[in-house]
Order: C-alpha cells, then sequence, then structure tokens
C-alpha cells in the first residue's frame, strides 16, 4: 500500500502567516503538522509515500520533510501546477500510485488514532473506498455525508449549503485503484475542482462498494489561526512526560509537563504546562503559561505567554504585557517602545490581525 499526503495548495485563510509559510509547515507543539501525516503513515506500515506539492511552497516542504530518510521511508514530490482539487491531485499522482491501493492524507489534518487500524479494516476487507466520518457542529464547512439507518452511505455533498447530516468527510482516504476511473468521470464543480467528494459518489453511483467509519476521538483539521491553536492545545494535552534538556535557574519554577530544548536557558521564570519551549531560546522574568509552544531561538523578556504558538526565532524582549490566544510568525520581534510619543508602531505584514488593548 502507498500514501499519499497533500500538502499543496494556498493557505489563503491563514494569511499572512502563509505569504511566506506552506500551512501544512506550521508547528504543532513544536513539529510541522504536515510530520504528524508523515508519521501516522509510517506506523500504518507504509514506507512508499508521494506528497503533493504546489510551485509556491514547494521547495520549503521539500526541505522539511526530505528524502524520507529519518523516518526510513521513501518520498516522492509530486508538483501540482494549480490547486484543482484534491482528485485533480490523485490525478497529478498517477504516475507515483499505479495500480497500488493507497491511503490519500491531507497533510494538514491531524486525527487522534492515526490510521493503522483503518489500514488493517481496508486490506482486509474488499471495499472499494474507506472513509472516515466525525460529527461537527458547522458541517457546510465540509464534504458532507449521509447514511441510513445502517450506516450505509446514501449520498456525499462538498461543502452543501444545506447540508443533509452533521457527519463531515475527514480529510484521510483510503482507495483501491478503482478511484482512478471515477476520476476520471466527474466535472470540475462549481467551485472550478475536481472534488474526491464526487469522485467517491461517482464509485457509489457505479456499484462499487464505499465502507465509512464514524470517528469518535478527536480529528483537527487545521485551515485557520484557531484550529491551529485548537491542535496545539490538544496535542500538548496528550504529552505525558517532561523533558530537560536545557537549564534553569534556582528562582525558576516549572510546573506540570513541560519540555525545554538543548541550550534553553529560563531565568526568574514560571513555566506551567502542558508546554514546549524548544533548543536555545533564552527566557527571563516571563510566565509562560499552558498550551503554549515557542519555536526554537526564541527570545522572551518580561513576557507572559499562554495557549499560543511562536514559530522560530522571535524575539519578545522589555515587553511587560500578556500575550493569549496568538499565532506569531517566524523572526517576529515584540518590544515596548520607551520613544515619545508614546504611540503603537507598527511594521506588520499584509492580512495580519492584531487586537490591542
Ligand atoms: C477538503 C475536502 C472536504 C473535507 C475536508 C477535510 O476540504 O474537500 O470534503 O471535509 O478537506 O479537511 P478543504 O479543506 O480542502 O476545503
Amino acid at each position: 500500500m502507498k500514501g499519499l499526503i497533500l500538502s499543496g495548495g494556498k493557505g489563503t485563510r491563514m494569511r499572512p502567516i502563509t505569504h511566506t509559510a506552506a500551512k501544512q509547515l506550521l508547528p504543532v507543539a513544536n513539529k510541522p503538522i504536515l510530520f504528524y501525516g508523515i508519521e501516522a503513515l509510517k506506523d500504518a506500515g507504509i514506507y512508499d509515500i508521494g506528497i503533493i506539492i504546489s510551485p509556491e511552497t514547494g521547495e520549503d516542504v521539500k526541505a522539511a520533510a526530505g528524502d524520507g530518510d529519518r523516518w526510513g521511508i521513501r518520498i516522492t514530490y509530486i508538483l501540482q501546477e494549480q490547486p484543482l482539487g484534491l482528485a485533480h491531485a490523485v490525478k497529478t499522482a498517477r504516475g507515483f500510485l499505479a495500480d497500488a491501493p493507497f491511503v490519500m492524507y491531507l497533510g494538514d489534518n491531524l486525527i487522534k488514532d492515526g490510521v493503522a487500524p483503518l489500514v488493517d479494516r481496508f486490506k482486509g476487507s474488499k471495499v472499494d473506498a474507506f472513509i472516515l466520518l466525525k460529527e461537527v457542529t458547522n458541517p457546510s464547512a465540509f464534504g458532507v455525508a449521509q447514511l441510513n439507518g445502517d450506516g450505509r452511505i446514501l449520498c456525499l455533498e462538498e461543502k452543501p449549503a444545506r447540508p443533509k447530516s452533521n457527519l463531515a468527510l475527514v480529510g484521510v482516504y483510503l482507495f483501491n485503484p478503482n478511484i482512478h476511473r471515477a476520476i476520471d468521470e466527474i466535472k470540475p464543480s462549481r467551485r472550478g475542482e475536481l472534488e474526491i467528494t464526487d469522485a467517491i459518489q461517482r464509485l457509489i453511483d457505479t456499484g462499487h462498494h464505499v465502507d465509512s467509519h464514524v470517528l469518535t476521538s478527536w480529528w483537527l483539521d487545521t485551515g485557520k489561526k484557531d484550529d491551529m491553536l485548537e491542535a496545539n492545545r490538544v496535542v500538548l494535552d496528550e504529552m505525558t512526560d517532561v523533558c530537560m534538556d536545557g537549564q534553569i535557574d534556582e528562582t525558576t519554577r516549572l510546573s506540570g509537563r513541560v519540555h525545554v530544548g538543548k541550550g534553553t536557558k529560563l531565568s526568574h521564570c514560571t513555566v506551567r504546562g502542558p508546554a514546549v519551549i524548544g533548543d536555545n531560546c533564552v527566557l527571563e522574568h516571563s510566565y509562560v503559561g499552558p498550551f503554549t509552544s515557542i519555536g526554537d531561538n526564541a527570545q522572551v523578556g518580561h513576557a507572559e505567554i499562554e495557549h499560543s504558538i511562536l514559530r522560530e526565532n522571535c524575539r519578545i524582549v522589555d515587553f511587560h504585557g500578556r500575550i493569549e490566544d496568538s499565532l506569531i510568525g517566524a523572526n517576529v520581534e515584540l518590544t515596548r517602545s520607551h520613544l515619545k510619543p508614546v504611540a503603537y508602531r507598527l511594521m506588520i505584514g499584509d492580512d495580519s490581525k492584531v487586537e490591542v488593548v
């Protein structure tokens, strides 16, 4: 069985962070989201993985994941020139997939229990496609499935205005090669994309066997800032250990599950886990609260940070303020100015969002 991870797209809902970074490389608990997908497939015994990349962010994705050596897998990169839909991505990967059954995994999705049990169930069955569903409160934002009383799929619709159920399609799909013919037979949707949802509906319409499983454990689709923070919260909440590779002075208090990376120094700090602090950071006179991830090489002084993600190389010094519910990009600098007149002095990229008190 092969794996196909989708790591293209423009990440428009996460601008400005995605003006310069692929959304699949944004960190959750200091690890790129994409790596959770790669590891989920590897844990399911899938060692031959294709990653769909876009012209805009493909090189960054390649640089981050490499040839797969570090996981003992083989990664093949497949360029999708334009974001023309998930089914179009499968079409683009046809050469790589050949006649193998495969797991398609959307690179911005996280599911709690991985995919190994699903792969086992799929291998032991004769179904043509196996999809995952999850009850959600906002089904119109997703592909939606309607089931009959026995749990058989009646129909699937992509982002319907009037959803027939609250069961969303999760971004993990298992297919045998019959999906390719179904993709060849569908037309682009209203949003101009070849939808995988329509291809699966086509399988159903042509008498193929599509099975589903409703997830009860968590599933996260990290399309927006708050989704990222929620993913960070959930993943940190599952962290069970404490890991101290850095140094703390005698005035620093760590409580709960906290990871401190190599070369990192904390003085006069309070850290309440779950929280992760990367490598080579310097934190002084600061508070780091629960559900916070601080990337490598951060400098934090006189600041309070909680329920937030800081990417690498951030400088938050002499801040004397509290940061919550925030997603902060790489190389960001936040400092208190002592210049007169007292004012906010900003250099903020396009599509940024700033809330001041
Ligand atoms: C895609 C699929 C949708 C699915 C969702 C899961 O939507 O088209 O059916 O429910 O992923 O993450 P997208 O997020 O690409 O709009």
